[in-house]
């Protein structure tokens, strides 16, 4: 089976590519791709760079051209639920894109025509991920994840995100991702590990703990991996 693992910057995908060690670069569309094999999974692993456009395009290339069966994405993200503290994974029970706004005509925040506002992820990862916690000994929080192109740094913002989509946390890719794979029929799973609370101080925090953070991910992401190999 092949496996698609994303990150959205050169830090989410750091961990996962010194954990396996040897890989063939690939280089397409302005980015570069990572192949390897582990336990007998085909890998293809790839940071799209920051925001949905480019996370479409490299989700897309992964499935696409890579021939992706299943598509894990492994990085950080702004906590709205106060429940989650730095270090603290969620995994997406569904996403949505806050930025996406034609209220003017009618349709509620993060709807376009033929679209819905939010995609669920895959059940049978959600499931595997769960196991992965009980294994680990770790908590994972299950929740709505909001994307919008914007780093949020600001509490109002925060909380219009969080009481308009009841999300748990935001960041900037994971719904374009959930897109592209639920248009392609590719099961997906979306885990974040938190790096700020999208407040006033964020910016800090979110350079202070971006490593940290995605290396949580990553690590438990590799643990999927041996569930699916
Ligand atoms: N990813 C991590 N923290 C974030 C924030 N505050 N806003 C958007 N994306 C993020």
């Amino acid at each position: 089976m092949k496996v698609a693992i994303m990150g959205a910057m050169v830090e989410e995908i750091e961990p996962l590519l010194e954990f396996f060690g040897t890989y063939e670069t690939t280089e397409l569309a302005g980015n570069k791709y990572y192949t390897t094999e582990y336990k007998g999974l085909e890998l293809v692993i790839a940071y799209s760079k920051i925001g949905k456009v480019f996370a479409s395009l490299t989700a897309s290339t992964m499935i696409q051209h890579f021939g992706a069966e299943k598509l894990l994405f492994s990085g950080v993200a702004g906590a709205i639920n106060p429940q989650l503290q730095i270090g603290d994974l969620i995994a997406a029970t569904a996403l949505c894109q806050h930025d996406l706004d034609i209220t003017a005509f009618g349709h509620p925040y993060g709807f376009v025509p033929e679209g819905s506002v939010f995609i669920d992820s895959d059940k049978s990862l959600l499931a595997i991920a769960k196991e992965v916690a009980g294994e680990m000994d770790k908590s994972l929080l299950e929740g709505v994840i909001a994307t919008g192109d914007q780093f949020v740094a600001d509490e109002a913002r925060k909380d219009w995100i969080g009481e308009t989509f009841k999300a748990d946390a935001l960041e900037m890719e994971g719904a374009s991702v959930a897109v592209v794979c639920d248009a392609l029929d590719v099961p997906f799973f979306i885990l974040r590990a938190i790096s700020d609370s999208a407040d006033m101080d964020a910016g800090f925090s979110f350079e202070e703990f971006l490593q940290s953070s995605a290396k949580e991910s990553a690590a438990f992401v590799t643990k999927m991996l041996d569930r699916l190999a």
